[in-house]
């Protein structure tokens, strides 16, 4: 169905269809591409009421400026909304939305994923194979760190967190937490134990990081803190690359102040820290945390129902700021 409506919907960059068809049915929509710079974002902008955005896209005064006085919504196709300048959207009255839960089995899996891959280093064991560096099976070759019964430090317990806890649970001897508020029903369910951050880096044998980019947050991964951790211990991010100091990682990794680590999140993405791709034990990947099918179509979903929910005068589904 052609869009009936006036009113103008920007898909910054892209939308999968299960999100895209409910908007093009109701609306004129413009979409700038996988790899629309800011220019061209700037360039579908005017006369919108609706922008749908992601981790890549800052939505800032410019854009807003660029959109004019017509942009009531401002729907993240994300659950992170870091990218967002919540103050410019609300002096300006413009709906912020964010798209969580759809996202959260696929990302607390991605986590456990990647805390197994980064403790038995398996991207090195791949790329010998690949290379043809296997000569036959090695009583001392790619050992890595075993993490039954060990202690599991969960930074955040929020949605993801939670279900990352309830992954590892099995596999931890002990399981810690570190959040602004407790979570007593996490406690009584996983037996779960709230301590400060510090301690968790010490005690923990793997730290997954599950908080957004705030100013508080950015950097609590800092030379100090990987100091605080085992020399076998792993780090593991899905959150968002701000958290960690990537040269005091690369460099923890190089001198075996921590054992592994496992990343899915940078400070400039696409950029990857040149020091990271470098470094030991360390598992890299594109920001594939929600890179599910199931997770992708129910973002795309929820970032289109807000769209249309604020656009109609109803109230967002899943506001935000
Ligand atoms: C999010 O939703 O914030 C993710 O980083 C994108 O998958």
């Amino acid at each position: 169905m052609a869009a009936t409506g006036s009113e103008i919907v920007a898909i910054a960059r892209a939308l999968p269809s299960a999100g895209l068809e409910r908007l093009r049915t109701r609306f004129e929509v413009r979409v700038g591409g996988l790899d629309a710079d800011r220019e061209r974002v700037l360039a579908i902008a005017p006369g919108a009421a609706g922008i749908v955005a992601d981790p890549a896209v800052p939505i800032d005064s410019p854009l807003l400026d660029a959109a004019g006085p017509t942009l009531r919504v401002v729907a993240n196709f994300a659950v992170g909304y870091d990218n967002v300048d919540l103050d410019v959207c609300r002096e300006r009255g413009v709906t912020v939305t964010n798209t969580p839960d759809v996202l959260t089995n696929a990302t607390a899996e991605l986590a456990l994923a990647l805390t197994l891959a980064a403790a038995r280093d398996l991207g090195t064991a791949e790329r010998d194979l690949r290379a043809g560096g296997w000569s036959g099976w090695d009583p001392e070759g790619w050992l890595g760190i075993e993490l039954s019964g060990t202690v599991f430090g969960v930074v955040g317990m929020g949605r993801i967190g939670r279900r990352y806890a309830g992954l590892v649970r099995p596999l931890a001897g002990e399981l810690l937490y570190a959040n602004r508020s407790p979570r007593p029903e996490v406690e009584d369910e996983l037996g779960a134990r709230r301590v400060e951050l510090d301690e968790l880096f010490e005690r923990a044998d793997v730290v997954s990081l599950h908080v957004p980019a705030t100013p508080e947050t950015r950097s609590m991964v800092d030379r100090d803190r990987l100091g605080r951790m085992k020399p076998t211990s792993v780090l593991v991010n899905t959150a968002r690359g701000a958290l960690v100091d990537a040269a005091a990682l690369a460099d923890a990794l190089r001198t075996g102040v921590i054992g592994a680590a496992g990343l899915d999140v940078y400070s400039n993405e696409p950029g990857v820290e040149p020091e990271l791709l470098d470094a030991p034990h360390c598992v890299l990947l594109p920001h594939i945390g929600s890179a599910t099918r199931r997770a992708r179509d129910g973002m795309a979903r929820l970032a289109a129902d807000n769209v249309i929910a604020v656009l109609g005068g109803r109230p967002p589904l899943t506001p935000v700021g």
